[in-house]
Parts: structure tokens; sequence; C-alpha cells
């Protein structure tokens, strides 16, 4: 029998716009504890449909995946984006998909980890090096590491000269697409707005260096094994002798920025949200620094040599840190769907065109599923630990066929940088004032993240 979905009231003409806007993670918690399974809110003149459970999340984004594609919140990344991976949909989606995904297979990782690896450790011998008499601003040190990492896993390149304006283009786009996403008004983007011109000038500065690379590898022809290669050589096996068999530049263009932007902003955010949670726990940061110095102290290495990948593949302790983090902030806070046709969800009926709403974050933080949900316990990954949870209680990389590609390149990433990190660092909080979660495209600290670093006598 079908239940009518209830509705949250909200104001005329803007609905409940104005109260998402001003505090998105307060508002869609209380909606969470008022209706418990569903609800529907109005934001920006559209109707969204929260989903709160775990199975029905489920049926949204695993058993009726073909029902639900991309939201018209899409459309703002994909001014940005084109019609990379994150952005499309349907079959054009699934070719893609079926192209980019050898270059995530575990061998592919491992191999690109021990570019990880020496980046990271270089990362830490500058840190080292550097002026650690006061705190340093840990977000923004983390935001250059991951995107040296990005630029040379994908492109083999070192573009540090050019990162302070990279990171600049990034943050104006991330602000400006949340703007938009909220606003009931769409001014068309060929209109010089400011906003617009702002947008502009940061999608040219990340399209020149992303056509500058790819450019400069068809020129000279040279192999590497990273992931341009990968997309530059991947063939549609069913496009025969067609000159449509390789992907065409606009569309290596779109990949390339979408695994550029999707792999570099979400794991430094992680990985801040990590040690600031570490710096508050001093008892974890011990143990985890006992099963690196364990681990890492026994691998034999050459003298000076790096240590393998497979050693930071086994520090369990290291993984479940990484997990917890992302249970308490997950990076991609809420994920959303446009239902295709009318379907129902449970009881509830979704008409066509309407958005469904899912909240990682508030699956994260349900006390039904995770006991006392706001403390810090790494051990609630501990093996066996998870009996009994519902599989989408969990869901920091999405789930269904569209989960995320780089998850274990994001993982093994983390890893290894908390690892080195710690193996060389004590982290101490300065500024004791809580720093709150900011649910932007990803869920960003409210203000940076400051460290005071003290190097270990047992540092390497
Ligand atoms: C902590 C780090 C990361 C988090 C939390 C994260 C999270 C997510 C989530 C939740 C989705 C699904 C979005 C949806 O279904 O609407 C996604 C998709 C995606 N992610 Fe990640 N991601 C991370 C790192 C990475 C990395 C390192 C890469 C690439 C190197 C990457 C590339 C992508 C791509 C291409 C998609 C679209 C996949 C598709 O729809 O086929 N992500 N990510």
């Amino acid at each position: 029998m079908e239940t009518i979905v209830p509705v949250h009231p909200g104001l005329p003409l803007v609905g409940n716009t104005l109260a998402v806007a001003r505090d998105p993670l307060g508002m869609f918690t209380r909606l969470h504890r008022q209706y418990g399974r569903v609800v529907r809110i109005n934001i920006g003149g559209r109707n969204q449909y929260m989903v709160f459970q775990p199975e029905d999340v489920k049926y949204v984004l695993q058993e009726n995946h073909r029902n639900y594609g991309r939201s018209p919140a899409f459309r703002v990344l994909k001014r940005f984006l084109g019609e990379g991976l994150l952005t499309s949909d349907g079959d054009f989606w699934r070719h893609q998909r079926r192209l980019a995904q050898p270059a995530f297979h575990r061998q592919k990782i491992t191999l690109l980890a021990s570019t990880m690896v020496q980046e990271s450790a270089a990362w830490v011998a500058e840190l080292g090096q550097s002026d650690l008499s006061g705190p340093i601003n840990i977000s923004q040190a983390l935001m250059d590491v991951t995107m040296r990492i990005v630029c040379k896993t994908l492109f083999s390149t070192d573009a540090s000269h050019r990162l302070n304006g990279l990171s600049h283009s990034l943050e104006t786009l991330n602000v400006l697409a949340n703007k938009s996403l909220l606003s009931p008004i769409k001014w068309p983007t060929s209109w010089p707005t400011p906003n617009n011109r702002r947008y502009a000038k940061a999608r040219k500065q990340v399209d020149d260096l992303i056509y500058g690379f790819i450019a400069s590898r068809k020129q000279t022809g040279t192999r590497h094994d990273d992931l341009l290669d990968m997309l530059l050589y991947a063939e549609d096996e069913e496009a025969g002798d067609s000159p449509n068999r390789r992907m065409p530049e606009q569309q290596l263009r779109d990949e390339c920025v979408t695994l550029f932007t999707a792999g570099h902003e979400t794991t430094a955010v992680s990985m801040a949200w990590t040690l600031y949670l570490l710096a508050h726990n001093p008892a974890s940061l011990e143990r985890l620094q006992a099963e690196v110095a364990g681990v890492l102290g026994t691998v034999k290495t050459e003298e000076g040599a790096l240590p393998p990948v497979e050693a930071f593949r086994a520090m369990p302790y290291t993984l479940q840190v990484v997990q917890e983090s992302m249970r308490l902030y997950p990076p991609a806070w809420a994920m959303s769907r446009m239902a295709l046709a009318d379907d129902h969800i449970g009881p509830y009926r979704i008409p066509k065109g309407d958005t469904v709403v899912v909240s990682p974050y508030l699956l994260h933080h349900d006390p039904t599923n995770w006991p006392d949900p706001e403390r810090f316990d790494p051990d609630r990954f501990a093996p066996g630990a998870d009996a009994g949870r519902p599989a989408y209680a969990y869901l920091p990389f999405g789930g269904g066929p569209r989960l995320c590609i780089g998850n274990q390149f994001a993982l093994m990433e983390m890893q290894i940088l908390l690892a080195l990190l710690v193996q060389s660092f004590d982290i101490h909080l300065v500024d004791k004032k809580p720093v709150r979660p900011q649910p932007l495209i990803t869920l960003r600290p409210s203000r940076p993240i400051r460290l005071q670093l003290t190097a270990r006598p047992t540092a390497p």
C-alpha cells in the first residue's frame, strides 16, 4: 500500500532553501531525527526526497540504480568537469567506466603506490627541513602534497611551480559551484556576472595545464606507466578499426580534469580531518605510531631506500584510523540522484524527475548503527566489528556501480601519507577551539587546521 511521503514545511517560494543554506548538516540531522525514514523538502525550487535508512540507500544506489541518474546538481559540476566519469550518465558513462577501470586494478595501484611513497617521503623530509618552531597550516600542506601525487600518478610530471594558482582555482570553483547549487535563480552562464567571470578564469587555468600535459605526451610519444597513458591508449574493442577506438581529445580532457579534481581535494581534506582527530586522541596516535614503527622498523631495505608498498598494506590499525576518520567526516557528505521514472522506495512514491538525496554524513552518525556516534574509535573497523552492521551504513566512497573508481587509490595514498608523517613527527593541536565541518561540495574544515609538529627522536 502506498504511503504519503511526509513534507517538511517551508516558506513560500523558497521552500527550505534558506534553512538548508544556513546550516545544512544541522538541518539534515534534525530532519533525520524527526522523520526517520524519508522526508520531502524543497531546495532551489526542486522537490528533494531525503532517504535516511541504509536499505533504502542500497535500493537507490544499487538495486534499482538504472532508475536513478545524475541529478540537476551535477549540471553545475559539468560546467567544469564536462562529460567525465563523475558527471556523465547512461550508456556513455558505462562505456567510459569500462575503458577507465583497468587503470585502477590492484596491480596498477601497486605501481602508482610506489610513486605515492616517493612523493610522500619527499614531502615529509621537506617538512622536517622547514621552520617548525610555530604551528603549520597542515590543510594547505596536504592540499599541496596530494596535488603533487595526483600530478605524478596521472601525468608523471611535477607541476609544483603551478600549485598555488591551481589550488586557488579549484577553491574558487568549489565555492562557486556550491553557491550556484543553493541559489533558486540560475543566471545564464554566458552572462558576464562577477561569479561567471571568476569561474571562466579558474577553468581556463586548469584547462591550459591539462591540455598542455596531453599535447606534450602526444608530441613526444614517450610511454609512461601513469593514468594519462592508460586513458590515451585505452581502446574500445567494439569500435573495430574506426578512428573512435581511442578517446577524442575533449574526452581525454574531461576524464583528466575529473580524476585530477576528484582525486586530490577529497584526499587532502580527509587527511586533514584524520590528523585533527589524532591530535585530539593521543592514545590512538601512540598506537598508530607503534604499529608504523613495528612494520617500517623491521622491513629490510637497502641503505637509504624507501619502504616497499607491501609494508603499508601490513598496517591494519593505520587503515582503521583512516576509515574511522572518513566515518566522522566523509568528504562526500551528500549525493543526489534524479528519478528517471516513477518509482517506489518501500511504500513511498517517488515521482519521475524529482531528486533523491543520500547523505553518508547522516548514515555515519546514526546511533542505531554507530553507538556513541561522535566518539572517535578506530576499533569500530577492527576485524569482525562490523558484524550486524548494514553494508550501506558506511559509504564514504558511495555504492553500487558508481562506487568511487579511485577508492583503493585514495585509501593507499592516505595510509602511506599518514604512516610516513607520524613516523617522523608527533602532532599537537595549538588552537583548542573546535573546528566544525563546513559542507561545500566536499566536507571541509571550517578553517584551516593548524598543528604543531615536533620531530620524533626515533625518526629515520
Ligand atoms: C578520500 C578520497 C575520496 C573520496 C571520499 C571519494 C568519494 C567519492 C564518492 C562518494 C563518489 C560517488 C559519487 C556518487 O555516486 O554520486 C566518487 C566517485 C568518483 N571518484 Fe572518488 N573519492 C575519493 C578519491 C578519489 C580519487 C583518488 C580518485 C581518482 C584518482 C577519485 C575519482 C572518482 C571518480 C572518477 C568518480 C566517479 C565514478 C563513476 O561515477 O564512475 N576519487 N568518489
